[in-house]
């Protein structure tokens, strides 16, 4: 990172800039102490550097993060290593990173609110009942104003109540209330650390793809020895940092590329109280098209009933049956990218009494009807019909949901139907249906890749940047 003190030595060093600019040279060194130039001298400092040939915006803005206008939220726990918080918060600001601070009830036992607001330079949040920060919805806006979400030290406390879902306090509602990305930087004794409660905290957490940065083992401070001790504040900066440069990298990836995402199940009404349909939740897809919208695509959503949250996205439709969700999805094209992650009906069921008459199905279907058949209609197949369509966009990727010869019936798919790419899953015994985590193949037409279980969510970050490699090389 570009630092204050290398700048002052190009503009010729603290005696001669003090001189030029009229001030009192101990002004210049404390911006080499803070790593900081105040906005008022910014002009002079910029007249000086003209003749030089230096770019003064890498020093002012090291990171271009302001301009990028990426935020944190760090969250301070109550534990021993509360203390490093307050490093975190200078590196953070010294990234010129938007920076907003939360503090449990128990960190407050460590450290005041007021040293942190007066280190951030901001107002330090720490009650979720305040009339002045709720009369702005503030729980609800800091969940959602950050890029990135530090919790660092996390304690096992927080990690449990992140884990079941608990929000009984600011810090633990912003956890649930945010779609930002969430890294917990865990520091605990060893024996919390090992504790089976904290490990399948952890674990469920991990699944959810929750980052971590991991606790390191050493002498801890209250005697013991073992895993726990939070890592130096300069390696937690660093990950955070590398993770905001990822995501400056790709946010712009697939800008002004337009995708239509099928998800969730449909549902074949028989009459107006029975149906067929499949456990599907959705959740895979939604993943998606929250990731690609991120990454900058025009992201459409055709989405049968499911019970989860929005994902993001430029447009969702909801539909019941296949038929709609047909129709609907061949009215949007043309699209570049079409991902059909929904599982829809193959069938749908039309009742029959006596000599194949169809029944009236309006209202319900009475017991009475003692000789009541059903015999099958076939759907229109979605993926069939746009990757032969003259429409057709310049990526199919398809889901094939198998439960045997799962490789080998996903192969047959690719091929018969023309797609670019197929991800397989065994859905037997429910194994991946309304999960957080999917276990998936992944097949071109000469090339089939395992990837290993993970979050729904980090199958649609893989997936994003298969799609990248595959649509822009
Ligand atoms: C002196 C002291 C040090 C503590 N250190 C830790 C710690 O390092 N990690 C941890 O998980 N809990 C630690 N605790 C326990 C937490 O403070 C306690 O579980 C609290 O409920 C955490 O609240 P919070 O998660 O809302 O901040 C410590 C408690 C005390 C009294």
């Amino acid at each position: 990172m570009k630092d204050i003190s290398d700048l002052i030595s190009l503009l010729g060093g603290t005696g001669a800039i003090a001189r030029k600019l009229g001030i009192n040279p101990s002004a210049i060194s404390n911006w080499k102490k803070q790593n900081k130039i105040p906005k008022t001298k910014y002009e002079a400092i910029s007249k000086l550097s003209l003749d030089l040939n230096i770019n003064i915006e890498e020093y002012l803005f090291p990171n271009d993060y302001k301009g990028s206008k990426f935020s944190i939220l760090l969250i301070i726990c109550g534990g021993i290593a509360s203390y490093k918080s307050l490093e975190i918060i200078r590196l953070i600001k010294k990234n010129n990173i938007e920076l907003d601070v939360v503090m449990t009830k128990s960190a407050q036992k460590f450290l005041t609110p007021l040293l942190v607001t007066s280190l951030n330079e901001k107002k330090c949040y720490t009650d979720l009942f305040s009339i002045e920060d709720e009369a702005n919805m503030n729980h609800i806006t800091l969940a959602r104003k950050a890029d990135i979400i530090l919790v660092a030290p996390a304690t096992a406390n927080i990690m449990g109540k992140f884990a079941n879902g608990i929000a009984d306090d600011l810090a633990s509602t912003i956890l649930l209330a945010t779609f930002s990305t969430v890294f917990l930087a865990p520091s605990m004794n060893p024996v919390m650390w090992e504790n089976l409660a904290t490990q399948e905290n952890y674990h469920k957490l991990l699944d959810r793809g929750i980052k971590f940065i991991e606790p390191e083992s050493g002498d801890m401070a209250c005697g013991e020895f073992g895993t726990g001790r939070l890592p130096e504040p300069k390696h937690i900066i660093d990950e955070i940092v590398n993770n905001l440069n990822y995501k400056k990298k790709i946010q712009k990836q697939f800008n002004n590329v337009s995708v239509v995402i099928t998800a969730g199940p449909t549902i074949e009404n028989i009459d107006p109280v029975r149906f067929i349909s499949n456990k599907s939740s959705g959740k895979q897809g939604y993943a998606i098209a929250s990731e690609l919208s991120n990454r900058g695509a025009d992201v459409t959503v055709i989405s049968g009933p499911v019970d989860i949250p929005p994902p993001k996205c430029n447009k969702l439709i909801k539909i019941t049956s296949a038929q709609e969700m047909y129709d609907k999805t061949i009215s949007i094209l043309p699209a570049d990218i079409v991902i059909c992650s929904a599982a829809v009906a193959d069938w749908r069921l039309i009742p029959e009494i006596n000599n194949n008459h169809s029944l009236n199905t309006k209202h319900k279907i009475k017991k009475s009807n003692h000789n009541l058949r059903f015999t099958t209609l076939k759907n229109p197949d979605i993926l069939e019909t746009i990757s032969k369509s003259k429409r057709r966009p310049k990526l199919i990727v398809g889901f094939s949901a198998e439960t045997e010869n799962i490789i080998e019936n996903a192969k047959s798919k690719l091929i018969s139907k023309k797609l670019d790419l197929i991800l397989a899953n065994d859905v037997s015994q429910n194994k991946v249906f309304g999960k957080d985590t999917n276990k998936v193949y992944v097949l071109t037409n000469n090339n089939c890749e395992e990837w290993s279980e993970q979050s729904k969510k980090s199958v649609a970050s893989n997936l994003a940047n298969k799609i990248n490699e595959m649509f822009f090389s």
